[in-house]
């Protein structure tokens, strides 16, 4: 299928779970991928696994300067940035009495100000290349309500709702769509350290936590990443062109909004 044949992207996040998977299908949908991560040994070795479609490039989202090389390496392997996938971002988890303000700054450094200055960055790079783009944010279902021990990743993800919002109308009059995805509980090595972190503060047997959550997912089991290309690939077609400043919620049917 060829849905987004010839398409510069840039992924953050993507060296593995929900971004790789995107990469991936970006790629079968016709696009080029530029699979940026901290973790440059992985991307490197998940880049060489997809082929010439695949360039890898280390990325700290939280280092302008990192954004800024990121695009233009982008821009010098396979030319203008046509579509983002924000992906990159980290979760923590900890009782209001117990949070602390280092990992307060740190998932808001890499999950709020990393997206809103890529986001910033590709925007920038877009109009001045006269591309009329699509970027995707990742948000979550964490984004739509507060959990009793997951307030600062919550509180993270519904700022990445609104940041959508923002970008999405103040974006659409150079032609670039901003919309967001917010998965629910999808398996992998993030949910890994989710049912670790539970594991410890409740108490729980290792693996637990998931099957709890899964039991409670009214379409019966635990999201994988593959659920969610789907809509990833659908916001950045031209068939997405009227959407705007939206965030789809892919999660078996935990959220209705
Ligand atoms: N897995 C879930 O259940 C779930 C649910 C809702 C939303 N999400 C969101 O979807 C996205 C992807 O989730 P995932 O499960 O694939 O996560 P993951 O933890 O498996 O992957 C995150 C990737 O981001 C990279 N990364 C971390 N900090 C970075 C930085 N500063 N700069 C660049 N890269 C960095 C990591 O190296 C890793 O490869 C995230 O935004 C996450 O919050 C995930």
């Amino acid at each position: 299928m060829t849905r987004l044949a010839g398409k510069t992207t840039l992924i953050t996040g993507a060296a593995r779970g929900i971004g790789l998977a995107f990469a991936k299908a970006y790629v079968a949908e016709g696009a080029r991928v530029a699979i940026a991560d901290i973790d440059i040994t992985r991307a490197r070795k998940v880049a060489a696994e997809i082929g010439d479609p695949a360039l890898a490039i280390e990325m700290d989202i939280t280092n302008q300067s990192s954004i800024d090389q990121a695009v233009a390496q982008t821009l010098a392997h396979f030319g203008p940035i046509e579509i983002l996938v924000n992906n990159a971002a980290i979760f923590t988890a900890a009782p209001i009495t117990e949070i602390e303000r280092a990992d307060f700054n740190r998932v808001f450094d890499i999950n709020v100000a990393g997206t809103l200055f890529t986001m910033q960055a590709v925007a920038r790079h877009m109009i001045a290349h006269g591309v009329k783009g699509r970027i995707i944010n990742m948000a979550s279902q964490a984004g739509r309500r507060g959990e009793p021990l997951v307030a600062v990743y919550c509180a993270s993800k519904a700022a990445i709702i609104s940041l959508t919002q923002s970008a999405g109308l103040n974006l659409i009059q150079h032609g670039i769509n901003v919309n967001a995805i917010a998965p629910g509980v999808v398996d992998g090595e993030h949910w890994d350290g989710v049912d670790a972190f539970f594991a410890k503060h409740e108490g729980k047997a290792p693996g637990q936590k998931k099957r709890e959550v899964a039991a409670a997912v009214p379409y019966g089991r635990m999201g994988r990443a593959e659920d969610l290309t789907g809509m990833a690939v659908f916001l950045a077609s031209d068939e997405a062109k009227y959407i705007v400043a939206q965030t789809y919620n892919v999660d078996g049917g935990n959220w209705m909004s």
